[in-house]
Order: C-alpha cells, then structure tokens, then sequence
C-alpha cells in the first residue's frame, strides 16, 4: 500500500513549498493539484470561455487532456501534449482556476487524475480537497493555513524578488477574496478535515512546519 500526505488550505500558506520539501526529504512525489486546476484554466482562457459559461467549461473539460509526468522529481503539466509549466503561475489563470474548480465535470476529471497517481506511488498531495475528497484515508492530513496579511506579505516580497511592480493591499484583497470562493463553492469546498491536524504557519519557518508535518507521520508508524 503506498503512504498519502494531504496538505490542504488557502492560498499562500506555503503549502507547495513545504509539500516539495517533505517530497525531497521522504523520497516521496509531491503532487501539486493546483497546478491541473490552473492546466484546465489555461485552457478555458485560451478558447476565450468565460466562467459564467459553465455549460461550455463542462464541454471543454470532457474534451482536453491533462497529464502529469515527473522529471528529476519536478512535476511537469501537459495539457493538450504541450508543457504548460512556465504559463500557468499567472494571478489571470489563478482567478480562473479558482472559478472553474467549482464546475463538477472539472473536478471529476482531476480527481479521477490525482486518485490514480497515489495508487502507485507514495505521496505528498496539496490542494483544497485532498483530505477531505481525494484522499480520505491519507496517512497524515494537516490543514495548512496562515493570516491573510501574513500570506499577502509573502507573496509580495516573492513578486518584489522577481522584480515585479506590486501592491500589497491588492494582494491582500486578491487572497481574502480567493478564499472566500474557494470556501463557499459547492462542490468540495476548502474546509479543514475532521481527522486533520490543524497547522498556523504564521509564525513559523518553512523548516518548522515541513518538520512538524514529518514528526506527525512518524507517530502514526510508530
Ligand atoms: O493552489 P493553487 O493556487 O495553485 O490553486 C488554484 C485554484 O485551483 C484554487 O484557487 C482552487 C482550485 N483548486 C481546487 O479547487 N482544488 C484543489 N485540490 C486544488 C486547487
């Protein structure tokens, strides 16, 4: 049997980060779920669909492909056959991402996806609804999250440090909005797990968190 992490929680709390890290120290995978809702977005966007055409996003789901592949343990997004990781990390895709997640044809078809990779492999998965949908027998789940000015400083000073113009009111708007849909949708909202262990990154290092997260596995194989 492999052995699933679920890491959910809102966006900016360093999930991906701590995921990758715990990956890297377990030898595990680390799928980025986020990454196929942003694949699928790109998509929508590029056939100049808008979210209130939920029929035409159900239409175009069934029809596109998304695959994932591993190379030296980075997680490569095809869609369509066509390397999509360099164009999906954009605040346009991210928002639509959000929206279209809460299509049902869009998740079945990601779910589908992401219950098929632990079946072979050991992973660390993050996302919104992986310990509560995905994966509702992982091992470990932790219910990631961090203040939303805490998370708006971070994602300021990593645009800063791409050399990028930013605002850090408007991100912090962005992120309370992103929550907000991405916790009142319908379908597997973001909520924390029963059997999840709730972790506040604010006032601790990435180090700490990825460390606590590996100290909960080891006290369940003990
Ligand atoms: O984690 P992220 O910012 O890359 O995710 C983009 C959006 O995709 C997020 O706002 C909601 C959606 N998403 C989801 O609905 N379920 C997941 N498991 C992962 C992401």
């Amino acid at each position: 049997m492999s052995y699933s992490i679920a890491i959910d929680g809102p966006a900016g709390a360093g999930k991906s980060t701590i995921a990758k890290l715990i990956a890297k120290k377990k030898g595990y995978i680390y799928v980025d779920t986020g990454a196929m809702y942003r694949a699928m977005a790109l998509y929508f966007i590029e056939q100049g669909i808008s979210v209130i055409e939920q029929d035409k996003i159900s239409e175009a789901a069934a029809e596109v492909d998304v695959t994932i592949t591993y190379e030296k343990g980075e997680q490569i997004v095809w869609l369509n056959g066509r390397n999509v990781n360099g164009l999906i990390r954009t605040e346009e895709v991210g928002k639509m991402a959000s929206a279209s997640s809460g299509n049902k044809d869009v998740r079945k078809k990601l779910v589908e996806l992401q219950q098929a990779l632990t079946k072979k492999e050991n992973v660390v998965m993050d996302g919104r609804d992986i310990g509560t949908c995905v994966l509702p027998g992982a091992n470990v789940k932790v219910y990631l999250t961090a203040d939303s000015h805490v998370r708006a400083v971070r994602r300021y000073e990593e645009l800063k440090a791409k050399g990028q113009e930013c605002d850090l009111d408007v991100i912090e708007k962005d992120i309370i909005d992103r929550d907000y849909q991405d916790m009142h949708r319908e379908l597997s909202p973001l909520k924390q797990a029963e059997d999840a262990v709730l972790v506040d990154s604010s006032n601790l290092t990435i180090e700490q968190v990825a460390d606590a997260i590996i100290q909960l596995c080891d006290k369940g194989a003990e």
